[in-house]
């Protein structure tokens, strides 16, 4: 199996003897991963044994069978951030754009917000399927098994399967950690329910039955995505520093934050994984986004950015390239298919001479090309990754390098990179509003 490949020379902008000393830094902590490392559950790595976890595997990959046997036509998956957005970012990967590839006769929604026309379109789409005679399934996940939206969503999705099924309780699953209130619920009201292990957190937990199982009942390769991602265990722990691109991409991003880049845009030159991109961006934002743990106890935090190519070079490469140097970007791509060409003779054809019979793959490689050379040209640094395809197996190892990439950060910028204590603030702030209404 191929790797993804990672590139940061002469372009990062950092010396290699900068790099050196952080290497050196990191060197306790890449061997406190590598020991954790399918270790079991007991500590904040826990994530790290999730894809050798066979037994958990088994147990999802049984309520996806039971579940598939009720012929589902609509998914909807009720979750936010790290509930919701692994699955959504493998889905948008694998799956496409307007119907899902791996399992046209499944459709799914994410159902991620109290936004009332977006709700309501997933409702109404829900309730024509109902009424036709179709089945519709709920996944509804949360790891706390209280958050406001998740909760609201599942009751209204809820209501609407009791208008239609006496037995409507068999098609919801709920995933959440054992013994929360949702956890108890379900239980009682006999709602087949799959557990997330305590010391993973949301935005670690892709490869748990938050991710698996509804990508399982889309039809993604589940066992190849873990594989991609237990794969990463030798670049990512156990090799040299030279060679072990989450530790690379961490130091390189911890050193130019502190040159003033305190911007990580991640410009992915494949729409499919635009997803990714919001999933990495909640990341980076809840792993990182916090007060030191050292003597001066600053706040750190880098900013995450998200761009899609060519898309964005025609609205933010004017930013990007002539703006303030506060920005790193790493550049993701992959081997795109070459089956659409720009036909020749055509009444279009004397416009721009050089793309003629040209496939739209060479002619997105040239503009990366392109924009890396003029990036590189205006001194504003960059790393590269590239995917051999998009495949199950490579976006495992993609999000489990991104996920240690973040736990290498957080050791460096002396944070937890597992709790996101001021997110709970507007939670509890939002409950006080809405119990004195
Ligand atoms: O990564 C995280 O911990 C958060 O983004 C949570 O996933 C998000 O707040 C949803 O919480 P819960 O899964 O408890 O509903």
């Amino acid at each position: 199996m191929k790797q993804l490949r990672f590139s940061y020379l002469k372009t990062a902008g950092v010396s290699a003897d900068r790099l050196a000393i952080l290497g050196d830094r990191l060197q306790p902590e890449i061997a406190r991963i590598s020991a954790a490392w399918g270790a079991g559950y007991k500590t904040p790595y826990a994530s790290l044994s999730l894809p050798s976890d066979d037994a958990s595997l088994a147990d999802i990959q049984c309520v996806i069978k039971e579940k598939q046997a009720l012929e589902p036509s609509i998914l909807v998956v009720i979750g936010m951030g790290g509930s919701n957005l692994g699955a959504c970012a493998v889905h948008e990967a694998l799956s496409g754009f307007f119907y899902n590839e791996q399992n046209p006769a499944l459709r799914v929604y994410f159902a991620d917000t109290l936004d009332v026309d977006y709700i309501k379109s997933i409702y109404q789409a829900c309730d024509a399927a109902l009424q036709k005679g179709s089945n519709v399934l709920l996944a509804v996940i949360s790891k706390s098994g209280t958050t406001t939206e998740t909760i609201a969503n599942a009751q209204l999705f809820a209501d609407l399967l009791q208008k239609y099924k006496q037995d409507y309780t068999q098609y919801i699953v709920a995933i959440t950690d054992k013994g929360s209130k949702l956890w108890d619920t379900a239980h009682k009201q006999n709602i087949t329910c799959l557990s997330v292990p305590q010391l993973v957190g949301g935005r670690f937990s892709v490869f748990s039955a938050v991710g698996l199982f509804p990508l399982g009942m889309l039809g993604v390769a589940i066992k190849d995505l873990l594989a991609g991602a237990e794969s990463m265990k030798k670049p990512c722990t156990d090799s040299e520093f030279a060679d072990n691109p989450a530790a690379l991409a961490a130091a390189i991003l911890y050193e130019q934050y502190q040159h003033g880049c305190t911007i990580h845009d991640t410009f992915l030159f494949v729409r499919r994984l635009h997803c990714f991109g919001m999933w990495y961006r909640q990341l980076v934002g809840e792993s990182l986004g916090k007060r030191a743990d050292d003597e001066k106890k600053e706040r750190v935090g880098i900013t995450p950015t998200v761009s899609v190519g060519p898309t964005d070079l025609h609205s933010v490469a004017q930013l990007y390239l002539g703006g303030p140097y506060n920005r790193i970007t790493t550049f993701i791509s992959a081997q795109l298919d070459s089956s659409i060409q720009v036909p020749v003779k055509n009444i279009f054809d004397s416009l721009v001479p050089m793309i003629q019979g040209k496939s739209y793959a060479v002619i997105m490689r040239a503009i990366e090309l392109g924009t890396q050379r003029a990036y590189h040209e205006q001194k504003r640094p960059f790393m590269t990754l590239e995917l051999p395809e998009i495949s199950a197996y490579y976006v495992g190892q993609l999000m489990q390098m991104k996920m240690l990439e973040i736990m290498y950060l957080g050791f460096l910028f002396q944070v937890n990179p597992f709790d996101q204590p001021q997110v709970e603030l507007y939670k509890k702030e939002t409950r006080k509003i809405l119990s004195h209404e």
